[in-house]
């Protein structure tokens, strides 16, 4: 809109100095050859008026103090940090859990406990680091079980549907801004909420979903692990397909 009003103006002051010179006027109109030529100007006028998109990292950094002040929902009142996710903001590979536990909640960082640890070291055995991902969760606060302690460990419970409905929200923005090639989600509850499915993640685990138009592969969270060790074969099975989708496009 701007440039065509410039654009309009620079013709009307063009047509005025022809009229100058037809009348006889030559200095004006000589005068004016001399200015830089309509295009220049407008490339000029381009960079002072061009508002610049923001890039990702700027794009994440809005969310994320948009989360840290969020009352969306009762956990604002108890979280101690609102964790918001972290890595790469151009990641192929993203992981989602369900929410900050005891650990997250002190530090505001995802995925820095015991399961954490875990998930660092599966990470790292698909060639990849947590910078070079990005981690997230579908709730941003902590879910505890007695929320007036949150000093007190072992206080960690799953998000409810309807908290998970609503912090959602940041996690498509997340989604939407990073544009992951494929999204891990972790254990039962974030594959749930995302694929609205009932399946039980032992049946799910490892078969390639879709969600808003990107590729989703399920597996198990890695407290699972934890208390059952006999599941990490699943998850590295389930690992291996994602990293050959991300070595060849394949999947
Ligand atoms: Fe907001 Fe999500 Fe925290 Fe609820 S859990 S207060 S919706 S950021
Ligand atoms: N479990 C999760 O689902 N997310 C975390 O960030 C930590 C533990």
């Amino acid at each position: 809109m701007k440039q065509l009003k410039y654009l309009k103006i620079l013709n009307f002051a063009k047509t005025t100095l022809e009229d100058y010179n037809n009348w006889g006027e030559t200095e004006v109109y000589k005068a004016s050859q001399e200015l830089p030529n309509n295009k220049a100007i407008l490339e000029e006028q381009q960079k002072t008026f061009t508002v610049k998109p923001l890039n990702a990292k700027e794009q994440l950094d809005i969310l994320r103090q948009q989360v840290k002040d969020c009352k969306g929902c009762p956990l604002c009142k108890t979280r101690l940090n609102a964790v918001f996710g972290e890595g790469f903001e151009n990641a192929d590979l993203m992981f989602v859990g369900e929410g900050p536990g005891y650990d997250e909640d002190h530090k505001g960082e995802p995925f820095i406990g015991k399961a954490g640890q875990l998930l660092t070291k599966i990470i790292e055995a698909m060639g990849q680091t947590r910078d070079t991902v990005y981690i997230a969760n579908i709730v941003k606060c902590h879910p505890m079980i007695d929320p007036s302690s949150p000093e007190k460990r072992e206080n960690d419970r799953p998000p409810t549907p309807s908290e998970m409905q609503v912090c959602k929200r940041y996690l498509d923005m997340q989604i939407d801004i990073i544009k992951p090639k494929i999204i891990v989600t972790l254990g039962a509850s974030s594959t749930k909420c995302l694929l609205n499915s009932e399946e039980s993640i032992s049946r799910i685990r490892g078969a390639v979903q879709k969600y808003n138009g990107f590729k989703l592969v399920p597996t198990y969270h890695p407290a699972a692990l934890l208390r059952n060790p006999g599941l990490k074969k699943f998850v590295w099975e389930d690992m291996k397909k994602v990293i050959h989708f991300l070595s060849t496009g394949e999947i």
